[in-house]
């Protein structure tokens, strides 16, 4: 009998498995966590939980790691590594889901659905606002991979010029997207009405975007981050927009989520937020739930085929 403790919200479905006893506990506090997991077989999580060198050195028993999602950045692979703890994700199940909220932002961001949705509470019918047209404009993408890639694919519908910043991908990709892949970061942004990120968090891409990028974009520009906070430097992103450079902002993540109310970011006007939630569809939850499940299972009977 394998014991498996999921510490997130998911949409699992049922276990017909009888060699496996699944406990759902989505809110259970970090303390508790670090109390119960030694007594655990798998962890199954999405962002909230840090699986650190802590959490992993309590779990004495712990054999797999499930994310359920694509970002492992809440997951200390070096540690789990030395403990021959196998992690495993399904980076494929939210794609869909995640680009289409980056455009749920940009959208909101650019016409000011938020800020009126609001005003309309108030019973202010404020139509003084004027938002901004996509039509021909140039959207860059930092990142060209899954999400990216599809992100992409949308701005052709909106009849977009779309560049994209992505060290790593064969050049080929960026042409069957109909997209100009450029070398150089800074060029690309001088160029960029619209910035939308979708790298990984790790070392190499935390504050990729600092407060000298995001001044390379044209006045004016609008700048979406649905990947990771932190990718794009929350001080610069606050201070840059302070100072009227850019038109507005969308944000589904923050340096450290849930973020304080108190957060410049979250109290500024010209951003418009979402929790975190570019996962969150029935389709793609249904999706990430079922596979993470089912490779956390097959990882544990001893096929390594999903292992990172
Ligand atoms: P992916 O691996 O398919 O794509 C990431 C791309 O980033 C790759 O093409 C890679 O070459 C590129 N990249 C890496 N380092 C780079 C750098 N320094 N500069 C430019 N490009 C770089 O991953 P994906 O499925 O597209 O997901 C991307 C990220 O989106 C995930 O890592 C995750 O953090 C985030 N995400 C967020 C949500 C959400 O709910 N908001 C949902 C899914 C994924
Ligand atoms: C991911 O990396 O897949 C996202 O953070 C989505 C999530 O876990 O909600």
């Amino acid at each position: 009998m394998w014991r498996v403790l999921v510490t997130d919200e998911m949409r699992l479905g049922e276990v017909r498995n009888g060699d496996i006893r699944l406990d759902y506990r989505p809110n259970m506090p970090r303390e508790e966590i670090l109390k119960v997991i030694g007594g655990y077989d798998a962890l199954i999580t999405r962002s909230r939980t840090q699986v650190d060198e802590a959490l992993l050195e309590a779990g004495k028993n712990l054999k797999v790691v499930g994310r359920g999602g694509v970002g492992v950045d809440n997951v200390d692979l070096e540690a789990a590594s030395r403990r021959g703890i196998l992690v495993v994700n399904v980076p494929e199940a939210n794609t869909r889901s995640a680009a289409e909220l980056a455009w749920a932002l940009l959208l909101a961001a650019s016409r000011g659905v938020v800020d009126s949705d609001r005003k309309i509470r108030e019973g202010v019918w404020d139509r003084k606002y004027l938002g901004l047209e996509l039509d021909r404009k140039t959207l860059g993408i930092v990142g060209l991979g899954r999400i990216g890639g599809q992100v992409a694919r949308f701005a052709k519908a909106f009849n977009m010029r779309v560049l994209a910043y992505d060290p790593y991908i064969p050049r080929t990709r960026a042409e069957t997207l109909g997209v100009e892949l450029l070398d150089d970061l800074a060029d690309m942004l001088r160029q960029c009405h619209f910035l939308t990120v979708h790298t990984p968090l790790n070392e190499e891409t935390r504050g990729l975007i600092g407060r000298r990028e995001l001044y390379l974009l044209p006045k004016g520009a609008v700048v979406v981050n649905a990947a990771r906070g932190g990718i794009i430097d929350e001080k610069a992103l606050i201070e840059v927009l302070s100072e009227g450079h850019l038109f507005a902002v969308g944000l589904d993540v923050f340096e450290l989520e849930p973020p304080n109310v108190e957060h410049p970011l979250v109290q500024h006007p010209k951003v418009t937020h979402t929790a975190h939630l570019g996962a969150n569809t029935v389709e793609a939850q249904d999706r990430v739930g079922e596979a993470v499940l089912e490779r956390v299972i097959e990882t544990l009977q001893g096929n390594l085929a999903y292992a990172l």
